[in-house]
């Protein structure tokens, strides 16, 4: 009777160590809930970063619906999903909007506002900002703490994105971005 209840013991953790060991193989793409989860996230997102005074002149001249969609796809991509990341490269992108170190902490907070909303697990959160948080020297040019500062006049936008493009979703990798003025380079 023993010698069984042992087995049975040896068997039970043989059995969770498995599943755990499955929870870690999980892409965090999987973890977050997949692509409409991530969608929903940066939806959200969007809205808080748009309606937050101390980022929201920066995004003046932007076209929103490219945004979100390079957003997601980031997202995407970089957590392990079936995307490619197909948008301006992080200073490309950013390049002469002179973002503070300021205004990259309170988007951040935006992001993490809206993981919260979703009830996404620390974990996640956690693993998801690690990934994010390191793009700061590629994003800011000013270390200063201030926020709401001004977009400089001379920043020009990317272009919208076709319709086709838009259309085809962005984990679709062969859709190629519209050509734009500054959009040759790559994350
Ligand atoms: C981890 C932080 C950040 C990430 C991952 C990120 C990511 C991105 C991505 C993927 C794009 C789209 C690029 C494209 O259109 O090809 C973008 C554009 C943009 N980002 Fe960020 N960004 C971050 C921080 C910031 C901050 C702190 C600001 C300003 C406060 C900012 C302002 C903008 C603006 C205004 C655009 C649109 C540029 C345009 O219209 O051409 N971003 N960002």
């Amino acid at each position: 009777m023993r010698k069984v209840t042992v087995v049975l013991l040896a068997l039970c953790l043989l059995g969770a160590s498995a599943v755990s060991a499955a929870a870690q193989q999980k892409s965090l793409y999987d973890r977050l809930g997949g692509l409409d989860a991530i969608k929903a996230v940066i939806d959200d997102f969007a809205g808080r970063v748009l309606a937050d005074d101390r980022i929201n002149k920066k995004f003046a001249k932007t076209d929103a619906t490219r945004l979100k969609f390079f957003l997601v796809q980031q997202v995407c991509a970089v957590t392990g999903g079936p995307c490619k990341y197909t948008g301006n490269s992080m200073p490309k992108a950013h390049k002469k909007m002179k973002v503070t170190a300021g205004e990259f902490d309170a988007l951040v907070g935006d992001l993490v506002a809206s993981l919260d909303h979703f009830n996404v697990p620390a974990a996640e959160k956690t693993d998801l900002l690690n990934i994010l948080g390191p793009l700061k020297s590629q994003i800011v040019e000013d270390n200063s703490t201030n926020t709401g500062t001004a977009l400089p006049p001379s920043f020009k936008p990317a272009k919208p994105l076709p319709k086709k493009t838009l259309d085809a979703g962005p984990a679709n990798k062969t859709a190629k971005p519209a050509k734009s003025s500054n959009s040759n380079s790559h994350m």
